[in-house]
């Protein structure tokens, strides 16, 4: 049987604390598959495609990983499309925990998956795609806390202040 992991989220942009986990997955899983999902409550800074351009390019070596939009779907019925083992997700803090929990529930109450969760690297748990855009936003340095390439792009939205 193929273990498969769907790993859902914005990922606007991709960080090094979601690629250590999908990395980690990998090993434990035949797939995992990123799922790139619009969150309503969320403006999205880049557009799906270049956050799905970012995931592949960070996991070009895992040839287990892939990634792909799932707009305006629910996870649930993306996982069952799938043939999902389970849903994946990491967990940095309290906070995230009390953020994805009742998903989890809601998820599991929808059609029984199940979510599996990876503890964060304790050495990214600052990392987290808002605080990123608002510090390379206002020039501050994220090396090592996105791929280079989703550096490179934060630095380019930067308005120009002359
Ligand atoms: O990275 P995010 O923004 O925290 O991810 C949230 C996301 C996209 C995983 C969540 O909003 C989601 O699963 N959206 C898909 C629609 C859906 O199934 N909603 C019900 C979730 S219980």
């Amino acid at each position: 049987m193929t273990t498969r992991l769907v790993c859902p989220g914005s990922f606007d942009p991709v960080t090094m604390g979601h690629l250590d986990v999908i990395r980690r997955a990998a090993v434990l899983a035949d797939e995992v598959v990123v799922a790139v999902l619009h969150n309503p409550a969320k403006a999205g800074a880049f557009p799906v495609s270049d956050r799905i351009a970012f995931i592949e390019q960070a996991t070009a070596d895992l040839p287990g990983v892939r990634a792909a939009a799932y707009a305006g779907r629910l996870i649930v019925d993306v996982c069952r499309e799938l043939d999902a083992t389970a849903l994946l997700k990491g967990l940095r803090s309290e906070s995230d925990y009390a953020y994805e929990v009742p998903m989890a529930q809601m998820n599991r109450a929808l059609t029984g998956i199940e979510t599996v969760f990876l503890q964060g690297d304790p050495a990214l748990a600052h990392v987290s795609s808002s605080l990123v855009k608002e510090v390379a936003g206002l020039g501050g340095d994220v090396s090592g806390m996105v791929p280079d390439a989703v550096r490179d792009a934060l630095l380019a939205r930067r308005p120009r202040r002359d």
